[in-house]
């Protein structure tokens, strides 16, 4: 609710205009009526041709006037309503963007789908609605009242038992109709995350035959959703006819009770209509403000559910001084790590030290906690315990966006966006040259692919670049990291879908660069290039050394060289 208002507060001034449109708007509708019964009583009933014209212009000018000022009122009830859902989605964006991994990791994709979709519409059109209705109604119903009674007290008192009686009758549906709609809301939630999450792994799906399952998970989420909405619905209906019946009771007694009166002379046939009139706009009233309070309702939720991602702090570092990697020096100490929501240990007592410019290979079985490893570096995670060091400064001095500018990683599962292939490579960098993108492109080994291709630089790859293969994205990605001319540079198994030749030909190249190199791998060929290598198993360091040391003194990269020969020997 807090979240809505404060969305709302810049538009103050549209909105005064609108709730004082409001205001003319519901002064003419209750002149109205009243106008009406003059004129049954003056003109028509005394068929007096004059009387008639007059009261009608009257009425022809009213009309018009309500009509402009609930015409004005809507169009600039919705500019506030669509300008606000812009704001929301705007803001909402920005904090997304700022987020941390672990952040990131409370919400799934399809949850933050739905913030921006579904909670931000609700938010929309109960806004409009609110500067519709909000006013108008409550006041609709008083003013209908007071005219009612002004204009024959006897008859009006019919007023006093129905009204109460339908607020009671539409509040307690729906408070009933709210937590049903609640409920509705949550199954949305969930078939958006089986949608979700089948779009994203669609080729997983595919290639384990797991079709069958899903169509019956996504069946199950679409039932709940589908049944539940429809109760919820026709829960609200069923409240219609009761809603019309009190109603049509309300009428009959006003003409009934009327109708004696005009017998006796206390009253006028205009002044009956006018009431009946009347009465027809409280219920309306009445009625379209509960749906108003059903869309609040449903609103709250959704504010709920955006204003913790809006909250989230954002880690933005006192920073004394704005240190930018010079020299590109990484040391570990002590670094523990364990995964938000979890308890295992993924990392334990890291330690180790990299010096500047050195190519450091990262060995380890699956699982052994490389990529982990990789994400403490440009601050994606950070440790749960121990220290990391950047060129002798600790690694939270450093502004995050800042330190991502100077290392280019290179993710275990590239990650091509739509657009072309120029776009994609200089996507960390915008502003660089043509001749800096094909120099990028020729070290990371993809510039004779690229050329090869019928629109060369231009080819546009699809949504998640569908159309190339896995090593043409891994090598685009390559291309992409160099380009930042990064002073640490971290390649997540970016060579895996490489043949050795021309694997040999990118470390070749990688050596050009003044950067610190990290290689993730798990091929010997690849490790035995670099200065040193990291083993590393469970989470642990187990050496750390050249290919030559490590082959006298470690048992557990012997046996992982003497696998490897086994597995090249077997092939051949
Ligand atoms: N892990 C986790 N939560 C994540 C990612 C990983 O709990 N979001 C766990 C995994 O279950 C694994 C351990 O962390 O046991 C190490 O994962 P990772 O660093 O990704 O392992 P890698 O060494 O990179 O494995 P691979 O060679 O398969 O990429
Ligand atoms: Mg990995």
């Amino acid at each position: 609710m807090k979240l809505i208002l404060s969305f709302l507060k810049k538009y103050d001034i549209a909105i005064y205009v609108a709730y004082s449109l409001t205001l003319i708007e519901l002064v003419s509708e209750l002149l109205f009526p009243f106008i009406l019964g003059i004129m049954i009583n003056n003109g028509i009933m005394n068929e007096n041709m004059d009387e008639i014209i007059k009261w009608g212009m009257i009425m022809f000018g009213i009309t018009i006037i309500s009509f402009t000022a609930g015409m004005t009122n809507s169009y600039i009830s919705a500019h506030i309503s669509v300008s606000s859902a812009y704001d929301i989605r705007k803001k909402l964006f920005a904090a997304i963007q700022q987020f941390t991994f672990e952040q990131l990791s409370k919400y799934p994709t399809s949850a933050l789908v739905t913030r921006f979709t579904n909670d931000v519409r609700q938010i929309q059109n109960t806004v409009f609605m609110g500067l519709r209705i909000m006013v108008r109604a409550p006041l609709m119903v008083i003013g209908s009242v007071i005219m009612a009674f002004i204009v024959n007290p006897k008859i009006s008192i019919v007023f006093l038992i129905t009204v109460p009686i339908l607020i009671i009758f539409l509040f307690t549906v729906l408070n009933i109709g709210r937590k049903m709609f609640v409920r509705v809301q949550q199954n949305v939630d969930k078939v958006n995350l089986v949608i979700q999450e089948n779009i994203a792994g669609m080729r997983v799906i595919k290639a384990f035959v797991r079709g069958k399952n899903e169509n019956k998970r996504f069946s199950e989420a679409n039932e709940t959703l589908a049944r539940n909405t429809e109760k919820a619905f026709r829960f609200m209906e069923s409240s219609m006819p009761v809603l019309m019946f009190i109603m049509n009771i309300s009428l009959v007694i006003i003409l009934y009770v009327g109708h004696q009166q005009i017998q006796i002379g206390t009253t006028s046939v205009g002044d009956v209509v006018a009431i009946v009139n009347y009465a027809l706009r409280t219920v309306m009233a009445i009625s379209m403000f509960t749906f108003l309070t059903l869309a609040f309702a449903r609103a709250t939720s959704s504010a709920e559910r955006i204003a913790p991602i809006l909250e989230e702090k954002v880690d933005k570092p006192i920073l004394k001084h704005d240190y930018t990697v010079k020299h590109g020096a990484i040391t570990f100490d002590q670094v523990n790590f364990t995964y938000p929501n979890d308890t295992v240990n993924v990392l334990q007592h890291v330690s180790f030290h990299i010096k500047p410019g050195e190519t450091v290979a990262i060995l380890g079985s699956t699982g052994a906690g490389k990529t982990t490893l990789f994400q403490l570096i440009p601050k994606l995670y950070t440790p749960t315990s121990g220290e990391i060091f950047l060129d002798d400064q600790p690694l939270h001095m450093y502004d995050t966006t800042n330190l991502r500018t100077q290392i280019g990683y290179v993710p275990q599962s590239p990650l091509l966006f739509t657009g072309t292939i120029r776009d994609n490579i200089s996507f960390g960098k915008a502003d660089m040259s043509g001749t800096m993108l094909i120099k990028a492109a020729k070290d990371a080994q993809i510039h004779d692919t690229i050329t090869s291709f019928q629109h060369g630089y231009d080819t546009v790859v699809g949504q998640k670049g569908v159309n190339l293969s896995g090593g043409q994205k891994q090598r685009i990605s390559i291309a992409r990291a160099l380009l930042l001319q990064p002073k640490i540079l971290m390649l997540d198994d970016a060579t895996s879908a490489l043949d050795t030749k021309t694997e040999h030909l990118l470390l070749d190249a990688l050596r050009t660069y003044e950067c610190t190199t990290l290689i993730i791998t798990q091929k010997i060929s690849t490790a035995k290039q670099a200065d040193n290598i990291l083993l590393l198993d469970q989470g642990k360091v187990v050496d750390f050394a050249n290919h030559a040391t490590l082959l006298e003194r470690s048992a557990f990269y012997q046996r992982i060289v003497e696998s490897q020969a086994e597995r090249e020997i077997s092939h051949e």
